[in-house]
């Protein structure tokens, strides 16, 4: 049995593994339908969501399993005041994966440390978000065929964003990645990834303002959402959340064949005059997200075809 609570929690190996399981799963589909028949999920998910609570559920149910769970905390003990590790040890009676979003960093890995049941970090306030990075290295290869030897610019909220942490930790895992840090001045990636992934022999990164001037060199683009949600000072955010908006002019100066992901909800990052053009891959990238996360409980829960 493991826990996912961060992209590292998982080799290369694994990562390849899942991504091979999650094409099989695309393709035939009703071969997994009862994969899961004895199981059952549990969504607890203490902050909001669309894709990925309901990918979760979705892909369990595409596997013959059952669903359980909360999408607001207020409608659960947590209001009356109860810890994460109580609720956990409740939980983990009536199910057998818990899948958590939780506002406070680390809470998905305190649960995890008692549980005896696998653990799925489904995002921790600003710090990591594992099965997004899943989603994204799925689409990534759907769109380019390879992990190493990409350039990739990451652009918004690189403090907060945790897909965006995420992501960086799994690519630097990589041979010959080059990241373009795009954000404002206020909004760049932390030190703890500057002097952690970003630091290792293999990978390279530089730092800019400027979407425009660094569009043309890149082989995908990650747009990324202000964290309104982050903020201790909501006029810092009005500031900030228009910064860059990516539009068919923007993308004029693009390689051809330049990837643009997002891992959604999107608010004024990417124009939707982009959603029509060939390299627009977030939505499809959503869809993935299902297929990866069906590979991942079948794998955790070690259920086989
Ligand atoms: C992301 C998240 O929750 O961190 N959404 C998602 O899971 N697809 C990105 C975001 O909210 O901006």
């Amino acid at each position: 049995m493991y826990h996912l609570i961060k992209i590292s929690d998982l080799t290369k190996d694994k990562i390849a593994s899942l991504i091979e399981l999650a094409n099989d799963i695309e393709t035939d589909r009703r071969a997994y339908s009862k994969v899961c028949e004895d199981a059952s999920l549990a969504s607890l998910f203490f902050e909001p969501s669309t894709r990925t609570r309901l990918s979760f559920e979705a892909a369990m149910l595409e596997l013959g399993g059952k669903v359980l769970g909360f999408a607001d905390a207020s409608t659960s003990s947590a209001a009356k005041g109860e810890s994460v590790a109580d609720t956990i040890r409740v939980v983990e009676c009536y199910s057998d994966i818990i899948v958590m979003r939780h506002p406070k960093e680390g809470a998905p890995y305190a649960a995890s440390r008692k549980a005896s049941v696998p653990i799925i970090n489904a995002g921790d306030g600003g710090h990591n978000h594992p099965t997004q990075t899943l989603t994204d290295l799925h689409t990534i290869m759907k769109a380019k065929g390879r992990l190493g030897g990409i350039t990739i610019g990451l652009c918004g909220d690189l403090m907060f964003g945790r897909t965006v942490h995420s992501l960086v930790e799994a690519l630097s895992m990589y041979d010959d990645v080059h990241f373009v840090l795009i954000s404002p001045e206020e909004l760049r990636a932390p030190d703890y990834l500057k002097e952690g992934a970003l630091n290792k022999p293999n990978v390279t990164f530089v730092e800019t303002e400027s979407l425009d001037e660094s569009i043309s060199g890149l082989d995908v683009l990650y747009m990324t959402r202000v964290q309104r949600e982050r903020f201790f000072n909501e006029a810092d955010y009005v500031r900030l959340k228009d910064r860059y908006c990516l539009t068919l002019a923007t993308l004029k100066r693009a390689s051809r064949d330049l990837a643009v992901l997002h891992p959604l909800p999107r608010v004024n990052e990417i124009a939707p005059e982009v959603d029509d053009t060939e390299g627009a891959w977030y939505f499809k990238q959503a869809m993935y997200g299902k297929h990866i996360r069906k590979a991942l409980i079948m794998d955790m829960l070690e259920a086989r075809r």
